[in-house]
């Protein structure tokens, strides 16, 4: 780009999104990142009578191909007339499906850009104390189908169905990425997450899927896991998880990033990667945080570490490990770390004692 620089789009979205975007842009000022960000909107407009993502942001984010993105709107009430997933649901004339509730703008860019792993780290922060100090695992989260695919409707009144829908194409593509990622980042094991026992033919398949892939990677060991037992087994003991990369459909990685989060200091800690085919967008795995919005109090960690790995896959690692040792040294020193963290800083404060450390 201009002035050898990296165009990225940044999308602010709403909620507390515009204050951690800004802390964001002014880490990345103050320790000189070669990129220049080109800011969109994704605040759904009217158009030839249905709500979609205004066209700037698609073209954008498919140009730059890398964004980051604060917290959208979360949700709105139709299909983008862009979505164009791997898969194809014509909804039947008579039924309501997808198009009388809402929507989410979320998976529609999901499926705009094939975003179809949702890589998910875990780690605890060194120095600060927590329930455990040893959490360091990689959840990694089929991002277009399962519970998420947005098919439901009413078959009769006080009836409704809602179809999970796993596919072998999708399943195999995420557990080929989490094979790769557990490779690529030193990790011994991959455990698949699953309630196979219950949905044995979709959970099933993605089983089938995820041992047909392992065989591909002998220096990886693979084994599976029910999601309950999972959920029971980190809380009460985390260290046998940080040395594997967990493995999951849709709806299973929502619930156990949280709690996963939970372990290491909460929302304002975790990020994510949602990666892609014709795009990768990376982002808190938090929400919008409505509660605590416009009120200088949000924690922009998670905004910023999810910046670090866009940085990482952008091969810019040496600004990514020059932040990160910033960020995390503050939050160690407890001194400047937000009320989310049992601190008393506002997100201007602690992002100025970052800056500090970069200066
Ligand atoms: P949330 O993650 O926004 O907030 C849950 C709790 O954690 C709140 O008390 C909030 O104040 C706190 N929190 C979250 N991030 C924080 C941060 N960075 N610093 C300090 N505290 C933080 O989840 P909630 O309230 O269930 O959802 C709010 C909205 O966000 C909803 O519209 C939801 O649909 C949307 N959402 C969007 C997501 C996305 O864009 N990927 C993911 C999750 C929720
Ligand atoms: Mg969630």
């Amino acid at each position: 780009g201009p002035n050898g620089k990296y165009t990225v789009t940044l999308i602010p979205g709403d909620g507390i999104g515009p204050e951690i975007s800004q802390s964001v842009k002014d880490i990345y000022s103050a320790a000189n990142v070669p990129i220049q960000w080109e800011e969109v909107s994704v605040t759904p407009i009217l158009k030839g009578g249905k709500t979609v993502i205004p066209d700037a942001a698609i073209q954008s984010v498919k140009k730059n191909t890398v964004a980051l993105k604060g917290k959208s709107p979360h949700l709105f009430s139709a299909v983008s007339n862009r979505l164009t997933s791997s898969i194809r649901i014509r909804p039947a004339r008579n039924t309501n499906v997808v198009g009388k509730g809402h929507v989410s703008l979320n998976l529609t860019l999901r499926r705009t850009f094939n975003l179809f792993a949702n890589v998910r780290p875990c780690a605890s922060i060194k120095g600060f104390k927590t329930a455990y100090d040893d959490v360091n695992t990689v959840l990694i989260r089929e991002n277009t189908e399962g519970e998420y695919s947005g098919i439901e409707h009413e078959v009769v009144d006080g009836v409704v169905q809602s179809i999970k829908l796993i596919t072998w194409d999708a399943s195999e593509r995420v557990a080929r990425y989490a094979f790769h990622y557990a490779q690529a980042s030193g990790r011994k094991r991959v455990t698949a997450v699953h309630k196979a026992n219950i949905m044995k033919m979709s959970d099933g398949m993605f089983l089938s899927a995820c041992r047909e892939v392992s065989k591909e990677f002998p220096d990886v060991v693979y084994d599976e896991d029910l999601l309950d037992r999972v959920c029971l087994k980190v809380v009460t003991n985390p260290q046998p998880y940080s040395d594997r990369v967990m493995v999951m459909p849709n709806l299973y990685g929502d619930i156990l990033s949280d709690m996963c989060a939970g372990l290491i200091g909460g929302l304002g800690l975790t990020p994510s990667g949602n990666i892609g085919r014709d795009a990768s967008i990376f982002e808190a795995v938090h929400g919008s945080a409505p509660d605590i919005a416009g009120k200088g109090l949000a924690n922009p960690t998670a905004l910023l570490l999810s910046s670090l790995m866009m940085l990482r896959h952008m091969n810019l690692n040496e600004y990514a490990d020059k932040i990160e040792k910033a960020a995390l040294t503050t939050i160690a020193e407890g001194k400047s770390i937000t009320g989310d963290l049992g601190g008393k800083a506002s997100t201007r404060e602690y992002t100025d004692a970052i800056i500090q450390k970069l200066l």
